[in-house]
């Protein structure tokens, strides 16, 4: 059932185009005049006098909360924030009104995203109206625990994903994530039409852009692979809404091919980091044009003169990139608050292909479970 690839954790991500557009044909609707251009059937109590939208997740879904959080706030300009579930449960946020509680789990079984619910259910219990609990759920897997366990879910339609690291039900996710933030920016007008159309319409590009990223990357990813076989500490930078996707790269390096690896936000590596930098430490920079590209270069740069190898996730080979990068590993030129999904998947066949050639077992690394199911 591999379909001829070595390793379930390949072929689910060279399913990831199909996800995307598995995402677009249920999330995204053609529109009638003066109706959202998004179909997630939300009760329309949940919207009601929004104040804040609050996030538990664990892993790659906590990574994809954080995207999440830059979206929400950023279009649909709601404060977001989110935790870890395993740090909520314990100490949550003081209880605020009209608040819309969201648990992002792919197996729908993780432990503590159910329990931080649950809490949350429990303690907004028998409150006035506006301090009712409003519980969301976002999971691969509707018929789950947590499919039971909350009144409505988004379902991410990634197909079953088998291999270890999440993969395919991380882009998943994320576009959950960006058909509930421009669901919200319609309904509360924070965003002008034609900007959610331009938005819309960048997403509807993107499964191409994955496909094209992957027939060039292969041969890339394998090649650095290979210098990187013995590398025992790898950085990984970015800022903005690509901050998150340097710690999902870093997590799939260190869970599938067991090399240290930090993910930072590239302007507080010279607040620490930056002083385990060396010939020895590469450094994988994520520089996408928009806000934060002249920063990232330049934080890029520091890295740079402490001699370490850079490598730029990134469209642009020419000009200042194309000479500070040491390779490149490039993407199509997207709109910056697209790019997560695109920046997203060097750094999964990065982490694969290092692993593979360690030969690691990828699949199935030491000391993970599919789903964490105890606290
Ligand atoms: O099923 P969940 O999304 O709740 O799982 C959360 C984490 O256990 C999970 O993302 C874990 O970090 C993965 N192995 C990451 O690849």
């Amino acid at each position: 059932e591999k379909q001829g690839f070595k390793h379930f954790m390949l072929k689910e991500i060279y399913e990831q185009p199909g996800v995307v557009r598995a995402c677009l044909d249920a999330y995204f609707t053609e529109t009638p005049n003066n109706e959202s251009p998004i179909n997630l059937s939300i009760p329309s109590e949940f919207y009601a006098d929004l104040e804040q939208i609050q996030i538990v997740a664990c892993g790659t879904s906590w990574h994809a909360a954080l995207v999440g959080k830059y979206l929400l706030e950023q279009l649909a300009q709601i404060p977001t924030q989110v935790s870890y579930a395993s740090e909520y449960r314990y100490a949550p946020a003081p209880l605020t009104a009209n608040t819309l509680t969201i648990g992002v789990t792919q197996s729908g079984e993780t432990a503590d995203t159910l329990a931080a619910l649950g809490m949350e259910r429990e303690r907004r219990q028998g409150r006035e109206p506006k301090y009712q609990a409003r519980l969301l759920g976002i999971t691969n897997r509707p018929e789950s625990t947590l499919g039971h366990s909350v009144p409505h879910i988004i379902s991410t339609l990634a197909g079953i994903e088998i291999g270890v690291a999440a993969t395919k039900t991380f882009i998943a996710q994320l576009m959950a994530f960006y058909a509930l933030a421009i669901d919200l920016a319609y309904r509360r007008q924070s965003l002008p039409a034609e900007k959610i159309e331009d938005i819309i319409n960048g997403l509807r590009q993107i499964p191409k852009e994955i496909e094209a990223t992957l027939e060039k990357q292969e041969q890339l990813s394998e090649t650095l692979a290979h210098d990187f076989a013995d590398t025992q500490d790898v950085i990984f930078l970015g800022r903005g809404i690509n901050f998150p996707i340097a710690l999902e790269g870093a997590l799939k390096l260190k869970e599938i091919s067991y090399i240290h690896a930090e993910g930072y936000p590239a302007g507080e590596m010279k607040h620490g980091p930056i002083a385990l930098l060396d010939a020895k430490v590469p450094v994988v920079s994520i520089a996408v044009p928009g806000e934060v590209y002249e920063k990232v270069i330049s934080n890029s740069q520091e890295a740079k003169a402490r001699d370490s190898r850079l490598i730029g996730v990134t469209p642009i080979s020419d000009g200042e990139a194309g000479e500070i990068f040491n390779d490149l590993l490039p993407i199509a030129n997207v709109d910056e608050i697209l790019s997560p999904i695109l920046t997203v998947v060097p750094l999964q066949l990065l982490a694969y292909h290092i692993a593979a050639r360690r030969g690691l077992d990828v699949d199935q690394p030491r000391n993970l479970a599919k789903s964490v199911t105890v606290e």
